[in-house]
């Protein structure tokens, strides 16, 4: 479908395929999404391909500590949630395979669809469009595979069902390391996703920022944020062994958000300019102003 200029452009959806169990927001084909095979003669997969691995070769216990300490102090920079939005129109994800758009492109399709179907939740719809927001790191020194791509913890066994498997740590030395390699690693058994030391990326940052800079998202929003790249726990089944009672609710508000994430990935380009007003509303209301990042 082409797009046209409206208020709401993402709308141009048909009507039917909302009634569909499956969230269709575009022609692309579910199973389409996500596509992890490795073929290294097409550039798009090759470029995700070596985000993963190198990520899955750098990301041990210690850096995500090193990782908190450095950023966690929010002394980096400070800029608005509009100014810092309008920096990832300069960022195109490297980890993901289902998009070649600025990311700010990706923030105004997730936020308009949510819009679509709960009109009323607005601190919903500032959640899709600043979930991604984390990614600014990567204009701060650090390197992509630190801060897009799917999250895992670190300190216990790597999960079948993170993107390229277990074999993709094979140069990792967390995975040699006994202390780290178990089941349960340095965890006990049912500790809560909040006891789990997450590979650094940008759904821990940006829920950490939120916090700091005390905005009034309501913890629904952040949770969908803090764990909507956790895809080997939200998508692939694993890590219930170190899961508890509160993360079973949390994992519903994750899957709503994340249909909107993750399927709304298409050609439809949303008129960004005409839709700013309502968005810098939600902006003064949940998190105004200057904020440390
Ligand atoms: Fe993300
Ligand atoms: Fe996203």
């Amino acid at each position: 479908m082409a797009p046209t200029k409206s208020n709401s452009p993402i709308s141009m959806i048909d009507p039917s395929q909302l009634l569909r169990p499956e969230p269709v927001f575009s022609d692309k084909p579910i199973d389409a999404f996500r596509d992890y095979t490795i073929d290294d003669s097409d550039p798009i997969k090759e470029r995700v391909r070596r985000t993963y691995y190198l990520m899955h070769t750098n990301v041990t216990v210690d850096l995500v500590k090193q990782k908190r300490e450095k950023w966690l102090k929010f002394n980096h920079f400070k800029s608005t949630i509009k100014d810092a939005l309008i920096k990832l129109n300069e960022l195109v994800d490297e980890s993901d395979p289902d998009t070649d758009l600025p990311n700010i492109v990706h923030a105004f399709q997730t936020a308009e669809r949510i819009r679509q179907d709960h009109p009323d939740d607005d601190w919903f719809h500032l959640t899709g469009l600043i979930h991604d927001l984390g990614k600014v790191m990567a204009f701060y020194g650090e390197p992509q595979w630190c801060v897009v791509g799917d999250t895992f913890p670190v300190g216990c066994q790597w999960a079948d069902s993170i993107v390229y498997g277990p074999e993709s740590f094979k140069d990792n030395p967390d995975t040699y390391n006994p202390k780290y390699n178990t089941k349960y690693g340095i965890y006990q058994p049912h500790c809560g996703l909040d006891k789990l030391l997450m590979s650094w990326s940008h759904d821990e940052y940006l829920y950490q920022f939120l916090l700091h800079n005390k905005s009034k998202i309501p913890e629904s929003g952040r949770y969908m944020i803090r764990y909507h790249s956790f895809y080997p726990w939200h998508s692939g089944g694993d890590y219930r062994h170190l899961t508890n009672d509160k993360d079973e609710e949390i994992l519903k508000l994750v899957l709503e958000f994340n249909k909107y994430d993750l399927y709304t990935k298409c050609e439809n380009v949303p008129d960004i300019e005409a839709l700013w007003p309502y968005y810098e509303g939600l902006i003064e209301k949940y998190i105004p102003g200057v904020c440390e990042w």
